[in-house]
């Protein structure tokens, strides 16, 4: 089983892979393929559910699609996200809810959008057993405040969540995601810090990347600018539906090999 020790020990050796999932099907294919880390991430609120935002996912269907990662998961690391407001408004309530996904959904670690209110906190659950990924540069449960826009671009920004990181390393995180933040920010971060950094439209300077499953497949019917489509699954799945929706109206689904027939009824 992958751990998050194995994931530190990564940095310098070889990059680190890292893509969400929401469900086993996903989850067993992301990992035959070799990824490192799985994120449940909370991207599951616009990706999955039909939501504008991620500021809707509740606890409950963080800790449902996890658990349903974790059981489509021999061996990678299940990282799951703390949905906006589980964390950081009240200390009990922030472990209990960082808890749950370990106790209950068997996650191996919890990521939290981070911020000043998050590095005591990162400590807190990091000295009761729950590995922190910490994030920084966009986050997106912050779109009210900083929308989806570049982060980390002026002088004092960079500063900022430069020292962030640091910051947040000192409290113990494991690993740290930075999102949108130019590649030169990234590149200092990641030269600054011992833990791995996994980017996000932050260049290829970051010890790992990760990507959101369904904008790398091409299943995504959008993609942000700094995403990659490795495959055109949306159109491959179009095609699929198509040919179904024809064999049924034409009449050649199910063929005789789809049926059973059972002679010793008596129908009449
Ligand atoms: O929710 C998510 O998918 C994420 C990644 C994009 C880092 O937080
Ligand atoms: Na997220």
């Amino acid at each position: 089983m992958t751990t998050v020790r194995d994931v530190r020990e990564m940095v310098g050796t070889e990059p680190i892979t890292m893509l969400t999932a929401y469900d086993a099907t996903t989850a067993e294919l992301v990992e035959d393929a070799g990824v490192d880390v799985i994120l449940v991430g909370d991207s599951l609120g616009n990706v999955v559910l039909g939501h504008d935002s991620t500021l809707p996912v509740t606890m409950d269907q963080m800790a449902s699609h996890t658990a349903a990662v974790v059981r489509g998961t021999d061996d990678a690391l299940v990282v799951t996200d703390l949905p906006f407001l589980s964390v950081g408004a009240d200390r009990g309530d922030s472990v209990e809810n960082a808890g749950r996904l370990l106790k209950e959904a068997g996650a191996n670690a919890v990521k939290i959008e981070s911020g000043p209110h998050t590095v005591e906190l990162t400590e807190h659950l990091t000295d009761l057993g729950i590995p922190v990924m910490a994030h920084l540069g966009l986050t997106p449960q912050h779109v009210n405040r900083l929308g989806y826009t570049r982060q980390g671009t002026t002088q004092d920004a960079a500063e900022e969540i430069r020292d962030l990181a640091v910051a947040h390393e000192d409290a113990g995180a494991f690993a740290l995601v930075l999102e949108h933040v130019p590649a030169n920010l990234a590149a200092a971060i990641t030269a600054d810090l011992e833990i791995p950094t996994i980017g996000i439209g932050a260049g290829p300077d970051c010890d790992g990347q990760v990507l959101v499953v369904d904008d790398a497949v091409g299943l995504s019917e959008s993609a942000p600018p700094f995403a990659e489509a490795f495959g055109n699954v949306r159109d491959a799945y179009a095609d699929a539906l198509d040919g179904y929706v024809d064999a049924v109206e034409g009449g050649q689904f199910p063929a005789e090999e789809h049926c059973h027939v059972a002679d010793d009824l008596d129908l009449d």
